[in-house]
């Protein structure tokens, strides 16, 4: 699990190499610090004794060529750290941008089974949460380890060198504080998992709110969900809490320990020191690098923290980067000229998060390529389903749909909803942007007069151009700013832009009066031509210049024929309907 985090990191190695090896550079030079100052601090104490032994000039020259030697190299370690830094926070940011953008490219490419199941503020969190503390973690991390590692047996090794015994004695506390910090490391690593998933449920609270702040208000309910995200957050901070609990404990107890060794040291060492089997300058830099490997063993616990801080957060990323997807959108084989001809084939459908409802049962319809028609039938009969597996949003249990004779799962799905079938949804959603851009969603080089031509054949060329930035107006986030019809209206345009050769049509007019609905029908008459035109409708009054009825109930088409035809049998479901 640890192998598959880290290498979410490889691409930034080069970096993270020339990182590591700055980072040596400057440890070298920072665990040299207590060495020459040893050095030093004998020469001033031996030569104070010996004064009478060596010349004032010797001396000077030696203090001379170890002071500038000492600057020289601080000054470099300098340099190397600055460097260190600077290319660690790009690896780190690199990592961060990358998860994002594989995380993103993920959801955008996901089932819609998957949109079914996970609420976007959930999402967004993932997005935007956990990618920078596992990008984070991973990169900061292996420079910070590398270097408290070296540190640590670097220092060590010079204290062996300078004082085995005493060595020794330091050497007891190493057991004790790895078993501490490894049971902490458990414990944060379940801290920050749940931390992840209580700060996912805020943003979950506060972007559905946030995001349907109008029916908020219109049922005066602002208060209700302030506590509800009240209780979100306090969530957060009760974890939060607990952590901060943890890592008092565990910081303080290391402190301790470290204190308490240098309580020994100072003990075993000035009675050493007091024996002559040692120097007082000795001592000193011995006790400057148990400081040092005291700092770099607490920071190898909070490395193994942070790994494991790490870990918690990435379980949910690497959930979503290997669901696999069961309708891959840029594989098989596209038509080179559609013809339009759709035939359902003994369908049976359920949606996934809805498993024992079977939407159809046995469905077939057999559409002739350019043919005109309605589908019309009770709320929750399964309209709207149709034109989703024909889009292929969901693959259907057994049975399949032919698209000029070929299964929709033989087509590349890509290309089919990208260049063969035009689709307005039930509830049509316009981006936050220029109205001219939401026309030109699904064709983005459109010419003006493509735009303006399928505007007009989608009666919304007038109403745009009695807005004073005319196509150029913005709307808002959730269509703010424009009425019901001409949301509608500009779902229409944006699906004949593309010049389908087939149009999905879901209620799309629903918002308009009969008398609106009648222009735009005649533009839409213009538009059908040539083209497999399915509309979707609740009004029956609508369907009687349409080729075509189809009555769909109990999840099949129980009726299919002309309009006046259906009508004569007064007992058949279209005229139950009517
Ligand atoms: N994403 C979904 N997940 C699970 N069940 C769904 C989903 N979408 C629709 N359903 C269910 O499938 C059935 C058919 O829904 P559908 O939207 O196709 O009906 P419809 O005929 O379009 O109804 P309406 O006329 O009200 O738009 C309904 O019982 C509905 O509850
Ligand atoms: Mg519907």
């Amino acid at each position: 699990e640890l192998l598959r985090l880290l290498r979410l990191a490889r691409p930034e190695a080069g970096i993270m190499a020339l990182a590591i090896v700055l980072l040596l550079i400057s440890s070298a030079i920072t665990i040299s610090i207590p060495f020459s100052m040893g050095k030093i601090l004998d020469l001033v104490s031996q030569s104070r004794i010996q004064e009478h032994s060596t010349s004032m000039d010797d001396r000077t020259a030696s203090f001379a060529i170890i002071f500038s030697g000492l600057l020289v190299l601080f000054t470099i370690g300098a340099a190397a750290n600055m460097t260190r830094l600077v290319l660690m926070r790009i690896a780190a940011e690199r990592t961060v941008m990358r998860l994002r953008r594989l995380i993103f490219d993920n959801i955008m490419h996901q089932d819609l089974s998957f949109h079914d199941q996970n609420r976007t503020g959930e999402l967004i969190s993932r997005l935007s949460a956990d990618t920078v503390v596992v990008g984070k973690t991973i990169t900061n991390n292996i420079s910070d380890g590398m270097r408290n590692l070296t540190m640590a047996s670097v220092g060590v090794g010079i204290m062996m060198y300078t004082n085995p015994n005493l060595t020794g004695i330091m050497m007891l506390i190493i057991p004790p504080a790895a078993g501490a910090a490894i049971y902490y490391g458990r414990i944060v690593r379940n801290l920050s998992k749940q931390t992840q998933n209580a700060i996912s449920e805020t943003t979950k609270v506060s972007e559905e709110k946030i995001g349907k702040m109008r029916t908020v208000r219109a049922f005066s309910q602002e208060n209700r969900e302030v506590a509800r995200y009240g209780d979100a957050i306090q969530n957060v901070y009760d974890i939060a809490l607990r952590d901060g609990r943890a890592t008092a404990v565990f910081y303080a107890g290391m402190m301790y320990s470290g204190n308490l060794l240098m309580l020994a040291l100072l003990y075993f060492g000035g009675q050493m020191a007091q024996a002559n089997e040692i120097t007082v300058g000795e001592l000193i830099s011995f006790s400057m690098y148990t400081v040092y490997v005291g700092g770099a063993m607490v920071g190898l616990t909070s490395f193994f923290s942070e790994i494991m801080k790490g870990l918690g957060a990435s379980t949910r990323l690497f959930t979503l980067l290997e669901r696999p997807r069961n309708i891959e959108q840029a594989t098989g084989i596209t038509l080179p000229a559609v013809r339009g001809r759709v035939r359902i084939e003994d369908l049976t459908f359920a949606y996934p998060t809805r498993p024992d409802t079977d939407v159809f049962r046995g469905m077939c319809l057999d559409i002739p390529a350019g043919m005109s028609l309605s589908f019309v039938g009770t709320s929750g009969s399964g309209k709207s389903s149709i034109a989703q597996l024909l889009l292929r949003f969901y693959d259907p249990q057994s049975g399949r749909i032919t698209l000029d004779g070929h299964d929709l799962r033989t087509l590349n799905p890509s290309w089919l909803r990208r260049d063969v079938i035009g689709y307005v949804p039930q509830e049509p959603s316009l981006f936050a942007a220029s109205i001219r851009d939401n026309i030109a969603y699904g064709v983005p080089d459109a010419t003006p007069e493509a735009i303006e031509h399928a505007a007009r054949l989608a009666c919304a060329h007038d109403f745009i151009m009695q807005f004073p930035d005319g196509y150029d107006t913005m709307i808002g986030e959730n269509s703010v700013g424009l009425s019901g019809g001409q949301k509608q209206r500009i779902a229409i345009a944006r699906a004949l832009l593309k010049n389908p050769t087939i149009l999905v049509m879901d209620e799309a007019t629903s918002a308009l009066s009969s008398t609106d609905e009648a222009l735009i029908a005649q533009g839409l008459a213009q538009a059908a031509r040539g083209r497999t035109t399915i509309t979707i409708t609740h009004r029956l009054q609508s369907v009687t210049d349409k080729h075509a009825v189809v009555v769909v109930d109990g999840g099949r088409a129980v009726e299919f024929d002309e309009p006046y035809k259906l009508l004569q049998n007064p007992e058949g479901a279209f005229s139950q309907l009517v």
